[in-house]
């Protein structure tokens, strides 16, 4: 058997994909980049083979297709990987009423169905290895509901609490997990779904080449949660005690005084 070790990237195609793409195979992992454009992972699989002289496969299909999605969970259980990057993902619809349920629906079956699918894929394999590495690539919107956006905060609402609960799962083993969180990435997340490019204001923004180096960095220092941009490791201790404080609280078997007598 080869000592190689494949790394697989979803939604390798453009933007934070393609950068993990690069960085993954300076790091000497081969890939297994997935996406729907196969004239782009093309290009991009050749660039990286001829740069790194790794191996390089592409998976071409839709995510959120149940059967297409079933063929690469197949993929994962028949031929086990050492790292899978769960980063395909979409969002901008609009209102609820008027983008329509099964716009929610298909966007759901992609940032929440095939990610729980696949990450469960990856680590049946990474059990067997005693090893493996998983990262789900959430949103700091995970935070913040968000009108017009509903499906895609709570679709990273799911895959941050997903992610950390998998951790919990997995405490005992080897076997590390990450979510990561970008804010606003310059990519083309906005303009190929039709929104603007000026969501946030231009100093809001990180290149997907520091996104993903941060992300490296996170993973290597052990985070389980990595934000790239969070200037301040006391926001998030806050936002932890918080967090304890409430399950302290909310664990008290008491009806609230302020719901009392009517
Ligand atoms: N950019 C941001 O500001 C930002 C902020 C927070 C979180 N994120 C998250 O970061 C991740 C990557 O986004 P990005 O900014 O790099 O955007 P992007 O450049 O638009 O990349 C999205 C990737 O997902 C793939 N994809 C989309 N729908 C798919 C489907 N149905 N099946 C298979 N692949 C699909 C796309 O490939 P094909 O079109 O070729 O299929 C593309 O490779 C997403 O999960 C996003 O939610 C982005």
């Amino acid at each position: 058997m080869s000592d190689r070790k494949t790394a697989v990237i979803t939604g390798a195609s453009s933007g934070i994909g393609a950068v993990y793409a690069q960085r993954l195979a300076a790091q000497g992992y081969d890939l297994l980049l997935v996406a729907r454009r196969a004239d782009r992972l093309a290009d991009l699989g050749a660039r990286l083979e001829a740069e790194f002289g790794i191996s390089v496969q592409r998976w071409i299909g839709d995510l959120a297709d149940p059967a297409d999605l079933a063929r690469l969970e197949r993929r994962l259980e028949e031929e086990p990987v050492a790292m899978l990057v769960n980063n395909a993902g979409a969002g901008g619809l609009g209102p609820t009423a008027t983008t329509g349920a099964d716009a929610q629906e298909a966007l759901i079956r992609l940032n929440v169905i095939a990610l729980t699918r696949l990450s469960i894929a990856a680590l049946a394999g990474f059990r067997k290895a005693g090893t493996g590495t998983l990262v789900n690539i959430a949103s700091v919107i995970a935070f913040g509901p968000s009108a017009g956006g509903a499906s895609y905060s709570g679709s990273k609402a799911f895959v941050l609490n997903f992610t950390r609960s998998l951790q919990m799962e997995y405490a005992d083993s080897d076997i590390r997990i990450q979510a990561v969180l970008p804010g606003p990435i310059r990519t083309e997340f906005f303009t190929s779904q039709g929104l603007s490019d000026s969501v946030f204001p231009d100093t809001a923004y990180l290149s997907a080449e520091e996104l993903v180096d941060a992300a490296l960095s996170g993973l290597e220092q052990g985070e389980k949660v990595t934000i790239p941009s969070l200037g301040s490791p006391a926001i998030w201790d806050a936002i932890e005690a918080s967090r304890q404080a409430f399950f302290k609280d909310v664990l008290g078997g008491q009806v609230a005084e302020r719901y009392k007598g009517g």
